[in-house]
């Protein structure tokens, strides 16, 4: 049996870091929205071991991490580690979102790994088992067994549905930067929030006005130690702002820039634009929120992998 599951990429609207906890990590309070743009994950038993092959599409010379620190093989071996099944997967990643963007990528290939590998083993975990795997990988993979629009806390792991925020459309900007997610965090200082609502995110319906409003009013807390670690974001960033669009922001540690709208139309001005920045390497991607197949986290079963049939 060969099973496939979507592995959407998401955004912040909007990130505050409340406090630095004593295990480390921060305590944060951001909306995860999941999108359209994704990663395509299969699996399927064999006799033995876990493999991996990649086929990358993203088209950004990005360096997608291969190899044993792929998160999907880091999610074989703790599924395999908690279940113990006889046999061995084999997944195959058909990878659009770009790596050390600040979109989930990994992340979210690690939870798609997760579900396929427990489908594939005739669900043998429950979703709390699931959910403790997940963080062990990451602070952002939790969020990707559910996926949608989550108000997230905590590590990023507390998580409550946001199911009335969808039907956005976005204008990625991809400046030619990767931008590590500890050195992010870790050059995060209080003082180096600029310009940001002091009230914190609230959950619940009606309390988040749609479109661009929602992006801009709620604010990346790392945006600065991200712009202050790598120049070439802040250019980018002061770029996108005087050519019409101040409210851009940047989606979880970087280094992804986006702009929001209700109307793809204004998405597609926006595009034409900002066009001009290819010329400093930057990339454009015009996605929407992920629709309801991206969002279904249930495995499907498929005829065959699209890898074998390019071989
Ligand atoms: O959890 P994950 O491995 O994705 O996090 C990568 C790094 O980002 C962590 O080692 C930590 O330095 C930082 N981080 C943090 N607070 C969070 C999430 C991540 O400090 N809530």
């Amino acid at each position: 049996m060969i099973l496939s599951l979507p592995a959407p990429a998401k955004i912040n609207l909007g990130l505050r870091i409340l406090g630095k906890r004593a295990d480390g990590y921060h305590e944060l309070e951001s909306v995860f929205h999941s999108l359209e743009l994704k990663d395509l994950l299969y699996a399927e038993s064999i006799d033995d071991g876990l493999q991996l092959e990649m086929h990358d599409q993203t088209g950004l010379g990005m360096k997608v991490v291969r190899g044993e620190d792929n998160l999907v093989l880091r999610a074989g071996r703790i599924f395999c580690a908690a279940h113990e099944p006889a046999g061995g997967m084999r997944f195959y990643l058909d990878k659009r979102i770009p790596a050390g963007a600040g979109l989930g990528g990994g992340s979210s290939d690690a939870a798609a790994a997760l579900l396929l590998a427990n489908e594939l083993h005739g669900a043998p975990l429950d979703a709390n088992k699931l959910a403790e795997l997940a963080l062990h990988i990451g602070s952002d993979v939790p969020f990707f067994l559910s996926a949608g629009t989550q108000l997230a806390r905590g590590r990023g792991e507390v998580l409550a549905p946001m199911e009335h925020v969808q039907g956005l459309h976005f204008l990625l900007i991809f400046p030619p930067v990767a931008c590590s997610t500890g050195a992010v965090y870790k050059n995060h200082k209080p003082n180096l929030i600029a310009d940001l609502p002091s009230s914190s995110i609230r959950s619940g319906e009606g309390d988040y006005p749609l479109g661009s409003a929602l992006a801009g009013e709620l604010g990346n807390d790392l945006e600065a130690s991200a712009m202050d670690l790598y120049p070439q974001l802040a250019l980018i960033r002061r770029r996108v702002a005087t050519m019409g669009f101040p409210r851009v922001c940047m989606s979880g540690s970087g280094s992804t820039l986006f702009l929001t709208f209700n109307a793809q139309e204004s998405a597609r001005i926006a595009a034409k634009t900002l066009e001009p920045l290819s010329t400093d390497g930057v990339q454009l991607l015009l996605t929407r929120s992920a629709g309801e197949a991206s969002n279904r986290r249930i495995p499907e079963a498929v005829s065959e992998i699209p890898g074998d049939q390019q071989a």
